[in-house]
């Protein structure tokens, strides 16, 4: 094995999304999903208000859940859980911590979030970034459901 292929075989063991290296994850970040983020987040309590909408129509059995917390402390928790999925697929060891917490906190002995509603939550996710970037296109989509994966997977692993 050259030194080369050692370098990319670790790049591809420490990557949050199999078959993707950190290095195109990374470059995938700064070059879509962040400014694509930094878009939706213009109109930002409209951004947040319209995603929770569209979870609710398509798990309505959720909406009761989020009784608990006012709407605008749940925007900023969600803002912020967005972006320790970023930050994860990014390499940062604290938001890989806050997600291990997060999957916890989801898991079935506490808000006991099934496995089966996070590709709801994502495609409601998907739906709303592409309601609110103007720029987002086909391309942001993939960037963002590749980046976003591998933090969604570590979070169902937690269930
Ligand atoms: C990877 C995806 C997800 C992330 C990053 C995320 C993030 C968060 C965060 C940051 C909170 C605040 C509470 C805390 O810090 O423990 C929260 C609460 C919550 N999440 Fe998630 N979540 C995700 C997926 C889901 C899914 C799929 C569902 C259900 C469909 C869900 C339902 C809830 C509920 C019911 C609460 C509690 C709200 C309340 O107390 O009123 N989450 N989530």
């Amino acid at each position: 094995m050259n030194p080369e292929s050692i370098t990319m075989s670790r790049a591809e063991a420490a990557s949050a999304t199999p078959g993707i290296s950190r290095n195109s994850l990374s470059a995938l970040i700064e070059d879509v999903v962040r400014p694509s983020f930094v878009r939706c987040c213009a109109d930002s309590s409209e951004f947040f208000d319209a995603f929770y909408f569209r979870l609710g129509v398509r798990l309505p059995q959720v909406g009761t859940m989020f009784a608990q917390v006012g709407m605008q402390k749940q925007n900023d928790l969600i803002r912020e859980g967005i972006k320790d999925l970023i930050e994860y697929a990014n390499g940062d060891s604290k938001a890989e911590a806050e997600l291990q917490r997060l999957a916890k906190s989801h898991s079935r002995s506490r808000l006991g979030v099934l496995p089966e509603y996070y590709p709801h939550w994502i495609d409601s996710l998907m739906e709303t970034i592409r309601e609110h970037d103007p720029a987002a296109n086909d391309e942001t989509e993939t960037a963002w459901r590749q980046v976003l994966a591998g933090g969604v997977a570590l979070m169902v692993a937690g269930y």
